[in-house]
């Protein structure tokens, strides 16, 4: 069943010379979770931040760290980031060659599981691992940066992945994440998500703006 509307603002378009400041920022402004993305410059071409980063940042909000991981391989930094505190950790399938004991060893390691599809990976991926998600990501761009237009190809994923959790029964939670405004963020909703990622949306204006920008992402 689609669960309330929540925003997680992704820090990757904070300022990040006080990255620390942004997160209560958007803590103080209504953000539902703090979206996290990690790249490594190989699985998708653009670098960010590593554990300590984040493990400095979760001191400054109690919220959700949503965390996802465009990183490949994988595996061997699972732990890492969930002693540096994430809440949820979210892999490509591509990823890593056994998407299954991914998800099993972040379950392991007390951590929500989710899975992101990148925009031409189909929702079929999903068929033998849903029942032990806890969120599956749809990527209405293709990962990598910030600021790109909403591929609406993606919608028709929502659709799909959303009939796919009712059929469950699980609150498994479906994200969508890229080129969110207030127009897009409507039709993804509409389409079946129930938590949406906006970075530049959110951040826009500076930090008088981001209270504003999150209601708008809402719905009002
Ligand atoms: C893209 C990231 C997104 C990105 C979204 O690879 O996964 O989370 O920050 O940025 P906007 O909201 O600007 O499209
Ligand atoms: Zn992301």
């Amino acid at each position: 069943m689609q669960q309330p509307v929540r925003i997680a603002p992704s820090i990757l378009s904070a300022d990040f010379s006080r990255l620390g400041e942004e997160v209560r920022a958007v803590d103080a402004a209504g953000a539902d979770w703090i979206h996290v993305d990690i790249m490594d410059g190989h699985f998708v071409p653009n670098l960010t931040i590593g554990p300590g980063v984040m493990k400095a940042l979760r001191p400054h909000t109690a919220k959700t760290f949503d965390v996802h991981l465009m990183i490949s391989p994988v595996d061997s930094f699972l732990d890492a980031f969930a002693e540096a505190g994430a809440d949820i950790i979210t892999v490509h399938p591509e990823a890593g060659p056994h998407l299954h004991r991914t998800i099993q060893r972040i379950g392991s390691l007390g951590k929500k599981a989710g899975v992101a599809l990148n925009p031409a990976t189909p929702a079929k991926m999903l068929d033998y691992v849903l029942e032990d998600v806890d969120l599956v990501l749809v990527m209405s761009v293709n990962p990598g940066f910030g600021g790109q237009s909403f591929i609406d190809s993606q919608l028709r994923k929502i659709e799909a992945v959303r009939k796919q959790i009712d059929k469950i029964g699980k609150p498994i939670d479906l994200e969508v994440d890229g080129g969110i405004d207030t127009a897009t963020s409507r039709r993804a909703i509409d389409a079946g998500a129930d938590v949406l990622v906006a970075g530049t949306a959110t951040f826009r204006g500076g930090p008088d703006r981001y209270a504003e920008n999150i209601r708008d992402l809402r719905g009002g």
